[in-house]
């Protein structure tokens, strides 16, 4: 990976701000969370105590590389989580899942006492919906969902990621749809309406749940993000 002071300033002032030795946190997936997962294996290697959850297969490999022993989700008290996202809108609705990783994401964000974000400067939007939304399905009800979503959104345009005959599979064994919404002016609203649909797991609105949200310049300074209201 070729190194992004950026994002290597967001994942280590998160970890230096909120993580305290003798916890166990939760670590994201992508490569903004990879430099927090570093910045952690640095202190650990350093002698503290600090357990995480991870919340991919991928951050799992990172955390043994860097000798982190890891939890199961609740196994302990988690005071913090730290994790990227793909777009942050003014009043922090996050969308995530660019890697594929937003169940297990979602589960450990909201586990979490604390949630804090980590990004650059380049995934804050006036509001969600450039970036494709992730939605993790079960193989088995993919052509009903997408009938479903379909039926609901006639225009949207939806792509199972992947390539046509190997689709992406998840560390949960199951397919993600990219869905084409456009701007996404009620995430809370279409998150319900994706969830009450069988088949559905989970989708990579992230509304209501992010603490704090840190952005890294290429400078390498930071600076934490104030919060706008929903309306
Ligand atoms: C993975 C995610 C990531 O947090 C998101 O895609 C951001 O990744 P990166 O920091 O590499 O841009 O949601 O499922």
């Amino acid at each position: 990976m070729t190194d992004d002071p950026a994002k290597r300033a967001a994942g280590y002032a998160a970890v230096d701000r909120y993580v305290t030795t003798g916890t166990c946190i939760g670590l994201g997936t992508g490569t903004t969370a990879y430099y927090a997962i570093e910045r952690v294996g640095q202190r650990v290697a350093a002698g503290e105590r600090i357990s995480a959850v991870p919340t991919s297969v991928e951050t799992e490999r990172l955390c043994a590389r860097w000798n982190v022993p890891v939890a199961a989700l609740l196994e302990n008290p988690m005071p913090v989580a730290i994790d990227g996202a793909d777009e942050v809108a003014p009043d922090w609705s996050l969308t995530k899942g660019g890697g594929g990783a937003l169940f297990r994401e979602k589960a450990v964000a909201l586990s979490a006492e604390r949630f804090v974000v980590i990004v650059t400067e380049s995934k804050l939007v006036r509001a969600l919906g450039t970036f494709p939304l992730p939605v993790e399905i079960v193989p088995y009800a993919a052509p009903y969902v997408r009938r479903e979503i379909e039926r609901r959104f006639p225009r949207i345009e939806i792509v199972r990621r992947g390539t046509p005959d190997r689709p992406f599979v998840t560390d949960n064994d199951n397919w993600i749809i990219d869905c084409h919404f456009g701007r996404i002016d009620e995430p809370r609203a279409l998150d319900d309406v994706l969830r009450s649909i069988h088949g559905v797991v989970a989708s990579g609105i992230f509304w209501g749940i992010a603490s704090d949200v840190i952005v890294g310049d290429p400078s390498g300074t930071v600076r934490t993000l104030e919060r706008v209201q929903a309306s």
